[in-house]
Order: C-alpha cells, then sequence, then structure tokens
C-alpha cells in the first residue's frame, strides 16, 4: 500500500482522530449546550460504539495509507472504560508514531499514570477560564477549576506532554485570554487560542460572537510581547508564537479567520464507526458496516482508499469565500472537533 495516496486537493492522509464515545461530562456552551444536550439526548448505545477491536482493525489499515498520528477523542474520551487497554494496543501498531489525547481532564487525575505507561504521548486540556466564575459558566456544570488543574498536574507528573485549548468567545470569556495567557506563561505550559467555530447546529454560532487572531495576538503582545514562530510540521493547526522573555509558547487556531485546509491531513472516525473527512462535513462513511459483515481488510482498504482519493473538502475556505454552507452539520461532541 502507497503511503502517499493523495486526495483531490493533493493532501495526504497522516491523522486519524478516533472518537471513542460520544457523552460527556460537562455542558460546554458552545459544544454540547444543557438545553438541547439534557436527559432526553440520544447518545449512542453501547452496541452501536465500535469495540476495541474494530477500532484497531482501522487503525492497522489506515496505518498502511500512511497515518501516523492518532489521536483520541470523544465526548469525553476518559469516560470510555479501559481507554488505556486500546492505547496499549494502538502503541503496538507499525508506523504509528505518536498517540494523543484531547480531554477536559477531570478524570485524568485517576488515569494519566495509566495512560502514560498504555504509551500515551501527550494530552490536549481543554480550560476556557481559569477565574472560576466564568469557567462554571462555560462547562455549564458549575465545575470549578481545581479539578481540571489538578488533572494538569497529574499529567505533568507522569510525564505527558501538554497542551492547554481555550475556546475564545466574545461575551463568553474573552476576559480571561490574559489571565490564562499569563497564568500558563508562569507554568510554562503551550497555551492556544481558538477561534470559535460554527460547529453542529447548536452552538449559536455567528461571525460578531469570533474573537479573532488579530485580536488575541494583539492584546497579549500589549502586555507580553512576542515572537512568532515557524510551523512545528506540515499541517499544523494552531499558529505558534513564543514570548520574548521566556521560552513559553502560544499558539492560536484560527480556522475562522484564516483557513487551514490545504494543509489539512486528518480524518475523523466518529465513535460509532463513520469515516469523516472533514469536521463541517453533513454525512459519513460507513465502515461499522463494512466491519461488521465479513469485508476483508483489502475489501475495506479500497473502500478507504475511493473515500480520501474523492475527497475535496475545504469548508473553512469555502465559507471564508462567502460560499452557501449546509445546515444538519455533524455535532462536535459526537466527532470530537
Ligand atoms: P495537535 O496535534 O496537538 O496540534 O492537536 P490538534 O490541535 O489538531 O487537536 P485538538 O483536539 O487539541 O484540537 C484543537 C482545536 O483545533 C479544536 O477546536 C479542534 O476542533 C480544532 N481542529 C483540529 N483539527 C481541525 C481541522 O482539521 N479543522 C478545523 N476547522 N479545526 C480543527
Ligand atoms: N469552536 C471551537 N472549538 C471548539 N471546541 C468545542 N467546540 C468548539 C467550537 N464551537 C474545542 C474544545 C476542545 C476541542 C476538541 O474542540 O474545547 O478543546
Ligand atoms: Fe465536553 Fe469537550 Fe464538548 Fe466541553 S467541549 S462539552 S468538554 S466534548
Ligand atoms: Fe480540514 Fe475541513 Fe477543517 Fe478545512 S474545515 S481544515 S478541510 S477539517
Amino acid at each position: 500500500m502507497d503511503p502517499n495516496i493523495i486526495d483531490q486537493l493533493g493532501r495526504p492522509i497522516r491523522d486519524l482522530r478516533i472518537s471513542v464515545i460520544d457523552r460527556c461530562n460537562f455542558r460546554c456552551t458552545y459544544c454540547m449546550p444543557k438545553e438541547i444536550f439534557g436527559k432526553d439526548y440520544a447518545f449512542l448505545p453501547k452496541d452501536e460504539l465500535l469495540s476495541f477491536d474494530e477500532i484497531l482493525r482501522l487503525v492497522r489499515i489506515s496505518a498502511a495509507f500512511g497515518v501516523e498520528k492518532i489521536r483520541l477523542t470523544g465526548g469525553e474520551p476518559l469516560l470510555r472504560k479501559d481507554l488505556d487497554v486500546l492505547i496499549q494496543r494502538i502503541r503496538e501498531v507499525e508506523g504509528i508514531r505518536d498517540i494523543a489525547l484531547t480531554t477536559n481532564a477531570v478524570l485524568l487525575t485517576k488515569q494519566a499514570e495509566r495512560l502514560k505507561a498504555a504509551g500515551l504521548d501527550r494530552v490536549n486540556i481543554s480550560l476556557d477560564a481559569v477565574e472560576d466564575e466564568v469557567f462554571q459558566r462555560t462547562n455549564g456544570m458549575g465545575i470549578k477549576t481545581k479539578p481540571v488543574l489538578d488533572g494538569i498536574e497529574a499529567a505533568r507528573e507522569a510525564g505527558l506532554a501538554i497542551k492547554i485549548n481555550m475556546v475564545v468567545k466574545k461575551g463568553m470569556n474573552e476576559d480571561q485570554i490574559l489571565p490564562m495567557a499569563r497564568y500558563f506563561k508562569s507554568t510554562g505550559d503551550t497555551l492556544r487560542f481558538i477561534e470559535f467555530m460554527e460547529v453542529g447546529n447548536h452552538n449559536g454560532w455567528n461571525m460578531d460572537a469570533v474573537v479573532s487572531k488579530t485580536e488575541i495576538i494583539d492584546r497579549i503582545h500589549e502586555e507580553m510581547p512576542l515572537i512568532p514562530l515557524d510551523a512545528d510540521y506540515f499541517g499544523e493547526v494552531a499558529t505558534r508564537y513564543k514570548y520574548e522573555d521566556s521560552s513559553t509558547e502560544i499558539g492560536i487556531i484560527s480556522s475562522v479567520t484564516e483557513a487551514f485546509c490545504s494543509s489539512c491531513t486528518r480524518a475523523r472516525l466518529s465513535a460509532d464507526g463513520k469515516l469523516y473527512t472533514c469536521l463541517f462535513a453533513t454525512s459519513g462513511f460507513d465502515l461499522r458496516e463494512r466491519l461488521r459483515d465479513g469485508s476483508t481488510d483489502q475489501q475495506i482498504t479500497d473502500y478507504l482508499l475511493s473515500i480520501w482519493t474523492g475527497r475535496a473538502d475545504q469548508y473553512s475556505v469555502d465559507r471564508a469565500e462567502g460560499k452557501p454552507m449546509k445546515h444538519n452539520k455533524i455535532e462536535m461532541s459526537y466527532i470530537g472537533g
């Protein structure tokens, strides 16, 4: 199998983001607003989730295509039982050189060491404020920052590489940009500011609520001068900067004001086994059906090949160019960001 398969826009596949569960213990207002994701919301029943064996089979097949990075997401991935067992098995797959996890970290205090021992390389931890009152509002569950900060410390002690993700939304937490920057400058962790995106159908997105990359950088630079850095690798999502007077870095994920589709090497697998070739897709390709109908590895490989070679997604570029957008997009909590 040729690991340099490219899509319609010349992009190879390098990352597979795997959602292992669609449930979450948070109700962030921009992702899973309580009013929609309440008691009656129909989450996936257990038998619809891919088993570890099924996930592993897809990881093995996609590694032969050039996938090198696996990111486990949710919902909240740490709610999936025995996640360390899955990680340990992914670690054994030839060609996979990076295993990462995106989490809200509340369950990390208990699990960090076990995950690291299983072979996890790094964690991206979501935290939208350092002030309790603001954070309690954004996570929709009244959870204070302490359990997340404890999770970050547990990750550090376990030796996991750490990045912090802060979604910035006007009227929600823009007053936390500087306090967050100061706090993580002092701990030395890379903090990444994420422009509020129009994912899903329920987060009430509009352009007025976006705090742009330029605005964020200007605000920080005024108090703590920044130097731009080169990308670490092709397809990196964040634009990186470092503080002039320290080695601490920050990043900005500017999917709204500066699309990065031209280097998008990511595919996404939902917890029920659908493959999506863009975060803003409206439909996916059913791999679970093929995993469960007796298809051979070769047949699944051929199917993946036809999906990737036919891929032409560049949603953020299209939106910026004013092309009409589709409705009924997949939910962020379903596909893991
Ligand atoms: P690294 O490998 O550490 O750079 O991780 P990452 O930034 O790719 O993953 P993470 O799960 O931490 O995502 C951070 C933010 O970037 C989230 O808001 C994601 O939704 C967003 N993001 C990641 N990949 C893409 C993408 O391909 N397109 C868009 N529009 N946003 C993305
Ligand atoms: N816009 C930008 N980022 C979002 N995330 C969730 N919803 C949105 C949104 N609407 C972030 C989470 C997490 C990552 C996977 O995606 O905070 O850090
Ligand atoms: Fe859960 Fe992450 Fe969505 Fe917040 S952003 S509700 S932590 S999946
Ligand atoms: Fe990739 Fe779609 Fe995001 Fe563009 S909008 S970077 S194609 S996932």
